[in-house]
């Protein structure tokens, strides 16, 4: 099913509002998830709405959430999510963060006790967009086995970067720190397709290609990946007092509870270190290179990092957006879960 952007928001905003979301909320949680699905980032899209809107039904997220916004120095804040939805306050500290940076050059804002906040490129580009560097890096449910072990301990903690080039031309990078997202096999699922080898193990600790087996997800680039969701935990766990590794809370251990997640935000203005529009002409020039590098055989360009995904954008802004027909019918229909992800087994079927 083939929708435009603005009536899969709709759909999206409705759908939560009835789970019991603010409307206010709902829209902020719907711009993040459709932002994802028009990027072709289905995993962090429409799909996890009916998760979203159970655990928002049964109390796991907090619908009036208190937010807190405390400066502890020149550049230093720390936002408090009081477990509402993790979107919210994830652009929200965003939106500090970007004021702070503008005014001192860099910002870093640590968000506490939040839930699953989703693509982290949106924050990265609320950045961008004030012609600022964004960073962000959050913790995520342990569900990836360390190099060398048989027991997950960390999550597929990402990492997002995006920088301005010349007029409204911005670079995006964003991963997680494990060879595909966990969402990504989740879709996989949804499309009773393959996965490869490379991407998870089973419940033997031996790679497989069936989305159905996973159970821990292997991280990128083994010892290094490895290192890189280590610090990821650190910075967006243990630096703001929050459980940390095998601590942190898993997405559907139990809906009634709020998630206690952590992210970390960091924002320079480029203006603080040289001059902007060199900065910005050579972060364009830097896309030009890359694209003019002599591809390999079997590709036909280089593309820079979120090129991939911009051009998908840019299709289906003009084209609409391809959506699973079951997560469609969801979204259509009145129906709100109650027991179907609460204490399930995250790599159950
Ligand atoms: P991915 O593997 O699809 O892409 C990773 C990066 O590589 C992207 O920047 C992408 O643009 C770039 N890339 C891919 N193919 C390319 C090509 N041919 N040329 C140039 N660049 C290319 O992303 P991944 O790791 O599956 O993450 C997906 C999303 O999941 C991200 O938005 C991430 O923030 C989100 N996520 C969120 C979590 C959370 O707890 N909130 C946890 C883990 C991931």
């Amino acid at each position: 099913m083939r929708v435009t952007k603005q009536k899969l928001h709709q759909l999206i905003r409705t759908k939560l509002s009835l789970a019991g979301l603010s409307p206010s909320h709902a829209d902020v949680v719907a711009d993040v998830l459709v932002h994802a699905d028009v990027r072709g980032v289905h995993s962090h899209g429409a799909m996890r709405v009916e998760y979203y809107a159970e655990r928002i039904a049964k109390g796991g997220t907090n619908v009036n959430p208190q937010f807190t916004f405390e400066k502890t120095g020149p550049c230093s804040a720390v936002f408090d999510g009081d477990n509402g939805a993790g979107h919210v306050a994830a652009k929200q500290a965003m939106e500090h963060a970007v004021n702070m940076a503008k005014e001192n050059g860099i910002a870093i804002v640590g968000v506490r006790r939040i839930g699953h906040s989703g693509s982290l490129s949106y924050y990265v580009q609320q950045a961008a967009r004030e012609g600022l560097i964004g960073i962000s890096v959050c913790q995520s449910d342990p569900m990836v086995v360390p190099f060398g072990g048989a027991e997950a301990y960390y999550g597929t903690n990402p990492i997002a970067f995006a920088a301005p080039g010349e007029g409204s031309a911005l670079i995006t990078f964003d991963m997680a720190t494990t060879v595909q997202a966990w969402g990504k096999i989740l879709h996989a699922r949804s499309k009773h397709e393959a996965i490869p080898d490379t991407w998870a193990v089973d419940e033997h600790g031996v790679r497989t290609n069936d989305p159905f087996k996973v159970h821990a997800l292997l991280p990128i680039a083994g010892p290094k990946g490895y290192g890189l969701m280590m610090m990821v935990d650190i910075l967006s766990g243990v630096l703001l007092g929050l459980p940390f590794g095998n601590r942190v809370s898993s997405m559907y251990h139990d809906l009634t509870e709020g998630r206690n997640l952590g992210q970390l935000h960091i924002v320079l203005d480029p203006s603080f270190f040289t001059d902007l529009e060199t900065f910005r002409r050579n972060i364009s020039q830097t896309m030009q290179d890359l694209n003019g590098i002599k591809p390999a055989p079997g590709f036909e360009q280089v593309l820079y990092p979120g090129q991939n995904y911009d051009r998908i954008e840019q299709e289906n802004e003009a084209n609409g957006i391809e959506i699973v027909d079951e997560i469609y019918d969801y979204l259509t229909s009145d129906v709100i879960h109650h027991h179907k992800y609460d204490h399930k087994d995250p790599f159950a079927t």
